[in-house]
């Protein structure tokens, strides 16, 4: 244990990267597939003599500046600020081995948001075919924070044999590019530009929606179609990229989606199929609300339908990227570091030495056994639980008296490949007495008497051998 822990009450730490990241996603996806639809709708307007077009474009686009460099760059901040205190561990890893990759990206991110200010307030301004060089040049710039920061992301899944057979060495970033275009780098990217163009279409709808009245209806008949045409890459290529993605996606992370289709409808670890079953649902609903009332019927189109349809694309995609985060558990970089930090290479050790004995938020030799346990509960598993809210601990121990606590501790650490906690859950780390220590803390959380709980917790059994 490096770095404190950061206690985030009810919905935990991972929940605050999940809902900052998921509202940055939505909006810089939208700043990737808005820069190319943008452009490419001005140079429809005035090639194909559609001059008609142009006001909508530049409505649009004060719209998409607002948006992408206001919330993009606030949320964008937000991440560096949530994965900071969750991760500080994966983090700094992340840091050793990109500095480099990120100086790249905030150079385009730069060049994006000056490309966007001098491309919506040199409309009418500058010569027609400048104006279209700048908003292509914005097209690239923020075409290439994706391209950059998917090698990131991805690299997190599929760090690749390569960077793993280096890590932990010191010799890291020596292996940048093949982490960079990791197993998974293309099929990623390649989903990740579909969904960007998919809702640059999207936000485009809400914007002819609310033009209703303004515009002739001609015009926005005909930007209405066009607009609709930018979701249909998605729906014909998604499955085969998707393929792709899986094919190249270790089989163990997989193993948790399996797991769900074997249980499902009895609980267990059902919620990410569920969760990857709402992404395939709300995509379809999607093609079905675009084709009927936007491409069929573009006259009708209202606010209604078109904040709707973007409705459904916010849940796919935080869906999307909900089942992305999770089928990587245990690990925040894939077999190499554990979500709670603890480094595959350093198991044995922390075994042998102890967990705490090396830290600085060692409590001390004074301390008592529920104070050692409760900073062996930080350290190791408040990254993915909490007390009382988001996957609960008091819920979990709620049943549990000492005996079946001690046990579960016991597999927790044994960590067979076998059992079915192993698949998202890193191994309990420790020595003996931090082990009993984390033991005597959960208890505390499990309030009722413990001669109550022993009944509870046995009476199913029994029912169970009798029939
Ligand atoms: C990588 C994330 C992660 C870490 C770290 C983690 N867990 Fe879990 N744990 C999970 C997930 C996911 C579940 C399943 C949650 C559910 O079913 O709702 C779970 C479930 C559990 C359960 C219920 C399992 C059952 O079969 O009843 C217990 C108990 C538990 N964890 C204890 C711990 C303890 C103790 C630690 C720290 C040593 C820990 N976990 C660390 C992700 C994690």
């Amino acid at each position: 244990m490096n770095y404190p822990a950061w206690e985030v009450p009810n919905i935990g730490g991972s929940w605050v990267i999940g809902i900052i990241s998921i509202f940055h996603v939505v909006i810089a996806w939208f700043a990737v597939g808005g820069g190319l639809y943008l452009p490419l709708a001005e140079r429809k307007a005035i090639y194909e003599n559609k001059r008609d077009w142009l006001p909508v474009i530049r409505t649009h686009s004060r719209f998409f500046l607002v948006l992408t460099s206001v919330f993009g760059a606030i949320s964008g901040v937000g991440i560096w600020f949530a994965i900071g205190l969750v991760h500080p561990e994966a983090t700094s890893t992340l840091i050793h081995n990109f500095v480099f990759g990120w100086a790249i990206e905030w150079v385009f991110f730069v060049i994006e948001l000056a490309a966007a200010a001098a491309y919506y307030y040199s409309w009418d301004r500058i010569p027609e075919k400048l104006h279209l060089k700048i908003g292509y040049l914005y097209a690239a710039s923020s075409f290439l924070t994706l391209v950059i920061i998917n090698g990131i992301l991805s690299f997190m899944l599929t760090p690749g044999a390569s960077w793993l057979s280096v890590a932990g060495t010191g010799q890291e970033a020596s292996r940048f590019w093949e982490a960079f275009f990791n197993p998974t780098y293309f099929p990623s990217l390649m989903i990740r530009t579909l969904a960007c163009l998919a809702l640059a279409g999207v936000w485009a709808l809400l914007t002819l929606a609310r033009v209703n009245g303004e515009i002739k209806d001609s015009t926005r008949v005909s930007m209405i179609r066009w607009s609709a045409s930018w979701l249909v890459p998605m729906f014909v290529l998604l499955p085969v990229f998707l393929v792709w993605f899986l094919a190249m996606t270790p089989a163990n992370n997989l193993g948790l989606l399996q797991l769900g289709m074997a249980n499902i409808g009895s609980g267990g670890f059902t919620q990410v199929t569920r969760i990857a079953m709402l992404t395939v649902i709300t995509t379809f609903t999607i093609a079905g609300v675009v084709y009927f009332f936007a491409y069929k019927l573009p006259k009708d189109l209202t606010w209604g339908h078109a904040a709707s349809v973007m409705f459904l694309a916010i849940i796919a995609t935080s869906s999307t990227e909900y089942v992305r985060e999770t089928i990587r558990k245990p690990w925040v970089i894939g077999d190499h570091m554990y979500s709670n930090g603890i480094r595959k290479s350093e198991i044995d050790g922390f075994n042998s030495e102890g967990y705490l004995t090396q830290s600085m938020w060692n409590p001390g030799r004074t301390a008592s056994q529920v104070e050692v346990g409760k900073q062996v509960f930080r350290g190791q598993c408040m990254s993915c639980h909490t007390e009382t809210g988001y996957r609960s601990m008091k819920r979990f121990m709620a049943q549990r008296d000492a005996a079946s606590t001690a046990s579960l501790l016991q597999m927790l650490k044994e960590h067979k490949p076998e059992s079915t906690t192993s698949k998202f859950m890193p191994p309990l780390v420790g020595s003996e007495d931090e082990i009993s220590a984390l033991g005597a803390y959960l208890m505390t959380l499990n309030d009722q008497p413990a001669v109550v709980v022993t009944e509870k917790a046995t009476k199913p059994s029994t029912l169970a051998k009798n029939q």
